[in-house]
């Protein structure tokens, strides 16, 4: 069965298109029957790109997140996915917000599925500068949901 994998940030131009291009790389190479997404809580950037300077860090590390294009997340992402990844406690609450009453669609923050590193959320690139911390948290976190979903 296929299952249905929404990750969230606020803007869907930095961390969650990211997310969602190294996730799919990862769990591709695991063999995981997935459909993955990512949307934003906010609606400034709807039809844009990622973001030039973390498509090019990611590019460098193998990922093409060029056919990426943001749109805002709506509450029928809750019955449409199986699992949603929100960025930082933020995105999760904007989420929370918009459930839908009797809906029980687990809702996790990305770095759950992070061993080592100590950060509780993935900081934004868009205002740190930070595109390659960005990237390594999101590598390890993917790879632990990948191990998650084995
Ligand atoms: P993201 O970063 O949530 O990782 O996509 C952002 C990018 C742009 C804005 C906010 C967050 N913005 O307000 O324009």
């Amino acid at each position: 069965m296929t299952r249905r994998i929404l990750f969230v940030c606020l803007g869907n131009i930095c961390r969650s298109p990211a997310a969602q291009g190294v996730f799919a790389e990862l769990s591709k190479n695991a063999g995981l029957d997935l459909q993955i997404d990512s949307a934003g809580t906010g609606s400034w950037h709807i039809g844009n790109a990622p973001y030039g300077p973390m498509q090019d860090a990611a590019a460098v590390r193998g990922y093409d997140l060029s056919g990426l294009r943001a749109r805002v997340f709506v509450t029928d992402d809750f019955s449409n996915f199986d699992l949603i990844i929100g960025m930082d406690a933020d995105n999760i609450n904007d989420m929370e917000n918009l459930r839908p009453a009797g809906n029980k669609t687990p809702l996790h923050l990305f770095t759950d599925y992070t061993r080592s590193s100590g950060s509780s959320y993935v900081p934004d690139p868009y205002y740190t500068g930070d595109f390659e911390a960005a990237l390594s948290l999101i590598e390890e976190a993917s790879a632990g949901l990948v191990r998650h979903l084995q």
